[in-house]
């Protein structure tokens, strides 16, 4: 399980150091995402970054990764290209953005994937209807990025889906986002311990390994 911790308090890391391990691990990788979205990948994309080293762990067949709000693509492109063995669900209601991302997905074959991403399937739904009617199987990896308002708690139900040793990560954790935020320290304080996963810079992006005997989320 990887451990990350990118200017929090109790390590400031620079995402240099980070980036350093990448050539070895996926050449291209960063300037990939920038070409594809033209996005300043040391920057806006540092949670980019992130979601990339945590989805490798989970390469695997067996392997499944849920991204709740799929927006044009961008992050699940990362977590596509991070684990191309498993199953990549990524769900947003907005019908505009997963035609987006489809579009720029299927249109940016530039590293010999075939067909491209392949391993992405994309659902047009609210994450809290599919939750609603969610028999399984577990997730390996829950990163949240949809709504950020009240109803962002809903999405805490998906920790209920997630397998032990999985990562749940949440974007947008800071007070610009109060909800997510207060929703999300909710879920700190139920399991008792501080995030594993931490970028507190462009947006706070923490997550938390599930572990035995955690509680669910009720
Ligand atoms: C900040 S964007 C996601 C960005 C994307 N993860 C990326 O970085 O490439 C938020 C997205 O969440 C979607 N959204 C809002 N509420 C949602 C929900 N309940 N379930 C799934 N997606 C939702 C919005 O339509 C929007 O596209």
């Amino acid at each position: 399980m990887k451990t990350i911790f990118i200017d929090t308090p109790h390590n400031p890391t620079p995402l240099q150091d980070l980036l350093e391990a990448f050539p070895d691990d996926a050449p291209g990788a960063v300037e990939m995402l920038e070409m594809i979205f033209g996005l300043p990948a040391l920057t806006r994309c540092s949670p980019t970054v992130l979601l990339y080293i945590l989805a490798r762990q989970y390469n695997y067949p067996e392997g499944r990764i849920l991204e709740i709000g799929t927006h044009k693509g961008h992050t699940a492109a990362a977590i596509s290209w991070a684990a191309p063995q498993a199953k990549i669900i990524t769900i947003d209601p907005c019908t505009e953005f997963v035609e987006q991302a489809k579009y720029l997905l299927i249109h940016h074959d530039a590293f010999g994937l075939n067909p491209p991403y392949a391993n992405i399937e994309m659902i047009n739904a609210y994450s809290w209807d599919m939750l609603a009617y969610y028999t399984g199987p577990y997730f390996d990896m829950i990163w949240v990025d949809g709504e950020h308002e009240v109803r962002m708690v809903e999405d805490l139900g998906w920790w209920n889906w997630l397998k032990i040793d999985g990562v749940m990560v949440f974007h947008d954790y800071y007070p610009l986002f109060p909800y997510v935020q207060g929703y999300v320290n909710m879920l700190r304080s139920r399991l008792g311990r501080e995030y594993d996963v931490a970028i507190l810079r462009d947006g706070g992006t923490v997550g938390f390994y599930k572990r035995e005997g955690d509680p669910e989320w009720t």
